[in-house]
């Protein structure tokens, strides 16, 4: 049985931290390995670790699920989004949406965005039309078997189309949503080199990467902009998220703005893309190194599905599949920190938190605490079973953050994954090209620095070649 708290000291009123330097604080050691610097920092320093300054402000790692507790639940109102989020190019992209928004706009938000992604009538139709994608994405992997694909860059591609149609209803092979899938790599290009930039070269200046990625902004509103007044005069008759966004209205009966509605279809873009895709690659890639993993996954694959396509009514029964994508969250959660700042006083974990710090979490770090995960780095689905999960403190699992900010897509992405999964793990396995270096990259959201070279094995043939041996 693992201990809860090993932290000897939490009635100490000034958090300890690693050695730091004026002004840039312990940056320096951060940027090069932030992963395993701050894990480390949590093992060695506790519940609360003061990182040293930030410019004006003080940054603190929050570990204990306790203090992140506080900080995502109990004392919510006291935390605004962090400096990330006021970042002017990041503003550009998600404007006006929930992700960006605070207080009384948010709730608003919040109300009208929360209903379409956990209506059980909705998330079936979005599970016809995932079912439709990745038939199609098999359909091409068929014509190149045995051949070396990316997964990281597949896994992309697939969940861009599957957010794209779920939301826009736009045809998976269409011209516009080619158009999304190149703008946001010229997106995400721009904004992994930047997000960790100690200074970072203002938009209005036009140098060629600011062209770039404003030229791309503008590629995806044009396409978004015209579906939704294209929709405003005619018929606003489909069965997707933008659909339901636009006949909502919140509680003094209005409904969103084009320019509201804009930010809400591509916020969603910003939330959906990147962290299922990463999280698929990792599941691909974890797969592949755990054959005992694999095999217990096929017996339930053979079990519940027999070799047919899954069911909206399968899922519940895929139960080793989903802790399969648990654990992987664990391991590897895409969105691996979260910064935000406190506006008033705060005591966390009995620590004194001054006014206008900068708060990280880091659901990397808390889902590594060895004092919450016995043999934290293990890849082990198993420890998702009821009965190992059932003493579990909540937020010591944090992949879809928590308290009223909670992801709003994680039913829709569980979904997603399980399927995705599904279908391909009973046709194919992925195996890791040999020697192939993974290491994590943290400069966006946690994926694979160099991508994921697999081959495509039909599954009845390995199935025969073992039968032979
Ligand atoms: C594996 C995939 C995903 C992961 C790991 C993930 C993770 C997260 C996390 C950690 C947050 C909280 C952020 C914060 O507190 O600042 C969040 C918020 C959010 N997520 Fe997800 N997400 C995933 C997929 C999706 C998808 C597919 C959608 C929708 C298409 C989505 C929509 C959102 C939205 C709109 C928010 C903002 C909620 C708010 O501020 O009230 N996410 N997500």
């Amino acid at each position: 049985m693992v201990k809860q708290s090993i932290y000897p000291d939490v009635h100490k009123k000034t958090a300890s931290g690693p050695r730091s330097y004026p002004i840039i604080g312990c940056f320096p050691q951060m940027s090069s390995k932030p992963l395993q610097f701050l894990t480390n920092a949590a093992r060695e320093y506790g519940d609360v670790v003061h990182l040293g300054p930030i410019g004006p402000q003080q940054l603190y790692l929050i570990a204990h699920p306790d203090g992140v507790k506080h900080v995502l639940l109990d004392n919510f109102n006291n935390y605004v989004k962090g400096a990330n989020f006021k970042d002017r190019d990041f503003t550009i992209l998600v404007g006006n949406g929930l992700i960006n928004s605070q207080g009384e706009a948010w709730r608003r938000q919040r109300r009208v965005m929360q209903p379409p992604f956990h209506s059980r009538q909705q998330l079936s139709a979005m599970f016809t039309l995932m079912t439709d994608v990745i038939e199609e994405l098999l359909e091409q992997w068929r014509s190149i078997e045995n051949a070396q694909i990316d997964v990281a860059a597949e896994m992309l591609k697939l969940s861009q189309k599957i957010v794209i149609k779920a939301l826009l209803s736009l045809d998976t092979n269409s011209k516009e949503t080619d158009q999304i899938i190149q703008a946001w790599r010229t997106v995400l290009a721009f904004h992994t080199r930047r997000i960790w930039a100690f200074f970072k070269v203002p938009l209005s200046i036009p140098t060629p990467r600011n062209v770039q990625f404003l030229q791309a902004v503008q590629t995806i509103d044009t396409i978004v902009y015209g579906i939704i007044r294209e929709r405003k005069q005619g018929s606003n008759d489909y069965n997707d998220i933008l659909s339901l966004l636009m006949n909502a209205h919140d509680e003094s009966g209005e409904s969103s703005s084009d320019e509201l509605l804009r930010d809400e279809i591509v916020e969603l873009f910003v939330a959906g893309f990147d962290t299922s895709a990463t999280t698929l690659g990792w599941i691909w890639y974890l797969l592949s190194q755990h054959p005992n993993v694999e095999a217990k996954l096929q017996e339930e694959l053979t079990a519940v599905l027999g070799g047919r396509t899954p069911t909206f009514e399968d899922l519940p029964n895929l139960k080793y599949t989903k802790m399969i994508i648990q654990e992987t969250m664990r391991l590897y959660p895409a969105v691996w920190i979260l910064s935000m700042n406190n506006v008033e006083d705060d005591e966390i974990c009995g620590y004194h938190i001054p006014a206008g710090s900068m708060i990280v979490l880091s659901p990397y770090v808390t889902q590594h605490l060895p004092n919450f995960w016995e043999n934290p780095d293990k890849f082990e689905p198993e420890r998702w079973s009821p009965e190992r999960s059932a003493d579990r403190s909540r937020f010591a699992y944090l992949p879809f953050g928590g308290g009223p900010r909670q992801c709003i897509g994680e039913v829709f992405v569980t979904t997603e994954m399980q399927l995705i999964i599904a279908m391909i793990s009973q046709q194919l396995r992925l195996n890791l090209v040999p020697g192939h270096p993974v290491e994590p990259d943290t400069r966006h959201v946690l994926r694979a620095l160099h991508g994921l070279p697999m081959t495509l094995e039909p599954r009845k043939s390995r199935e025969l070649t073992l039968q032979k041996m």
